[in-house]
This record gives structure tokens, sequence and C-alpha cells, in this order.
């Protein structure tokens, strides 16, 4: 029961990592909520962590020093990866802070996040910062030279469909606006800054949030509309779901996606080369063999969704969290007018 139940939370983890954090995240910032509030700096500290593990490193090697890198070292590798990565931490941070300004603020739990708004937001900030350190230096010159100079730009690039690579350059560019927006909006967070500018100056300047939840919407959305419209190296096409023959291979296959290397294909998939793969069934090759019978399982685990299904997954996603944000937030304002 337990590992179908921990088969079931990892398939959800690789086919929709952003509801799945989130809801993870609500979880554990309600049952926190008491000790977020008491213990703030030791939350804090807790996220800074990985943000001085991936920065120092990275602004050393920016500037010749060659320093160690934690992101090869196992598990915590892992964990620097999805930091930076900003979709499984600071996205569903500022996803509930954000929702919280639509909610009842009378609902119990909804008290509870409200409580501890601030906090999360300054918690947000290490995994937003890393994440924009990383991408501004790796994907930000790129980004102006595809609207500088972009005969050269398509020339030196894979890339064949011209309108994506606008979107997604576009989302970058987007992105450093997002930083330069997000910056005073962190800052201001913290309780001496806040108490140094006053109420009033305060409360104008965090109405730009707004703007900056509209423009986290078009950069994760484009970004995702770019990676379709052409799709990475890794992205070969797959079927959309496809049962495979182990959940070992499953896991190998997911674990080196993670390290950043092309998915390795299951030992069905590899034995069944040249075997029209079945949407939903084994292929003829991955049936059951002598040596791996013991090792097969029906579960969650076994079934792979294609990186093109999970695309329109996360997309939808989106699209669900953005939009019944703006539906809550617009019926909030009117019900206000109402009173
Ligand atoms: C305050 C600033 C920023 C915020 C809040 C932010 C937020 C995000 C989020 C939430 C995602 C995940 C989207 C998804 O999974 O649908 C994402 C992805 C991405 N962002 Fe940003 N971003 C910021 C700045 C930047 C900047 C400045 C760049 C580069 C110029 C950038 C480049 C990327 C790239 C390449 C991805 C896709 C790969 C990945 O998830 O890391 N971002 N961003």
């Amino acid at each position: 029961m337990i590992k179908l139940l921990i088969d079931f939370i990892q398939f959800l983890y690789g086919v929709a990592p952003l509801l799945l954090s989130l809801a993870a995240l609500v979880l554990l910032s309600v049952l926190l909520s008491k000790s977020i509030k008491k213990h703030a700096v030791v939350y804090y500290t807790v996220m800074a962590i990985p943000f001085a593990l991936v920065a120092i490193p990275f602004i050393g090697r920016l500037f010749g020093v060659e320093m160690f890198n934690f992101n090869r070292i196992w598990f915590l590798g892992g964990i620097m990866r999805d930091y930076i990565h900003a979709g499984t931490l600071g996205f569903p941070l500022l996803i509930i802070i954000m929702y919280m300004g639509a909610l009842n603020p009378k609902n119990s739990t909804v008290k509870k996040l409200l409580g501890i708004r601030k906090e999360l937001s300054i918690m947000s900030g290490f995994p937003i910062l890393t994440h924009s350190l990383i991408r501004v230096t790796n994907n930000f010159p790129d980004a102006i030279r595809f609207f500088t100079d972009n005969g050269e730009y398509m020339a030196s690039t894979k890339i064949t469909n011209t309108f994506g690579a606008g979107i997604t350059n576009f989302s970058f560019v987007l992105g450093v606006v997002m930083l330069a927006l997000f910056i005073p909006l962190w800052v201001t967070s913290f309780d001496f800054v806040h108490k140094r500018m006053g109420n009033i100056k305060w409360k104008k300047l965090q109405r730009w949030s707004y703007v900056l939840y509209a423009m986290l919407f078009i950069h994760s959305a484009g970004l995702q509309a770019g990676f379709m419209l052409n799709p990475r190296e890794r992205e070969s096409p797959k079927p959309a779901v496809e049962v495979t023959a182990t959940a070992d291979t499953v896991r190998n296959s997911n674990n080196r996606e993670k390290r950043g290397l092309p998915k390795q294909a299951a030992t069905g998939e590899r034995n069944a080369k040249n075997a029209p793969a079945v949407n939903g069934s084994r292929t003829e090759a991955a049936k059951p063999t002598a040596q791996n019978e013991h090792r097969q399982s029906r579960g969650f685990a076994d079934i792979q969704v294609g990186t093109k299904a999970k695309r329109y997954i996360h997309t939808a996603s989106l699209f669900l969290i953005f939009g019944s944000y703006l539906y809550l937030r617009l019926r909030k304002k009117k019900l206000k007018k109402l009173k």
C-alpha cells in the first residue's frame, strides 16, 4: 500500500510537478505556519544555503576561479537543479503568495497562510534569485542576439521555427524585466526596509506585484509554447503514454534526465527498437522474460508519459492556476464594491 502511494506520488511528480509541488507546499506551509512565524530566520537560512552553494561557485567561475560544483553530488545535485529550475520551489511559493490575495481572509486555512505571507515572500526570493542569476548569464545574451542580430543567431542554432524562437527569447527578456521588478518587491518584504519606507509607500509599491504575476504567467507559458515549437534535442518524439518494461528502467531514465543527460530508453524499448510502440500497452519485446519476470510490476511507476504530453499537462496547469486566480481576484473585487 505504501509502495503504491510512493509510486503514485512519483508518477504525479513526473507528470505534473508544479501541481504536486504546489499541493505539498500548501500543506507544509499550513502545518508549519506557527513554526515559520516563530523561527523565520531559520527558514530563511535553510532556503539561502542552496543559493549560496550555487551562487558562490557560479560567480567564482565567471571570474575564472574554478570552485567545487555541488551539482555533481548525488541527491544534493538533484535538489540544486530543482532549486535553480524554480518550477518546484520558487514558482509554487509565488503562486501561494499570489493566491492568498484572492481568497477569503476569514477562512481559517487562508488566515494561517496570510499570517506568514511576508515570510513566504522572503523564502521565495532565494530560489528565484538563483534561477535568475543562472538564466540571465546563460540565456539572456543569446536572447538579445536573437533580436539584434537575428541572421547570425539563426545560423548558429539548430532552431527551425523562428516564431517559436521569438516567443522563447521574448520570455527570456521578460524574465529580466521581472527580475528588475522582483528585487524591490522582495527587498521591501524585510521588516526593517518596510518600516523605513512607511506603510503608504510600501503599499503603493506592492501593487506592482500584480504586474509581476501577469509577467510570470507570460514568462512560463511563453517558454512552454516556445519549447513546444522548437523541441529541445532530448525531447525526441515519443508516444504520449507508454507502459515500459520495469519500474527500475523508468526510474533510471528519469534520473538521467534530471542529470541533464538524454533519457535512456527503457530495457523494453531498447529490445523493441524495431517493433512498433503501442500506446498504453506493452511492446512485444518488452513482455516478461525469465530474467526480469521477478521485477515486473504494473504499478504507476511503469507508466511513462512522453515529454510532449507532460508539456501539455504543464501548460494546462498554468492556465488553470492563473485563470482561476484571475476569476477569484475579480470576484473578490466585485464583492468588495457591492458591500
Ligand atoms: C524574477 C525573475 C524570474 C522569475 C520569477 C522566473 C520564473 C520562472 C519560472 C516559474 C519558471 C518555470 C516555468 C514553468 O515551469 O512553466 C521559469 C523558467 C525559466 N526561466 Fe525564469 N524567471 C525569472 C527570471 C528569468 C530570467 C531573467 C531568465 C533568463 C533570461 C529566465 C529564464 C528561464 C528559463 C530558461 C526557464 C526554463 C528552464 C527552467 O525552468 O529553468 N528566467 N522561470
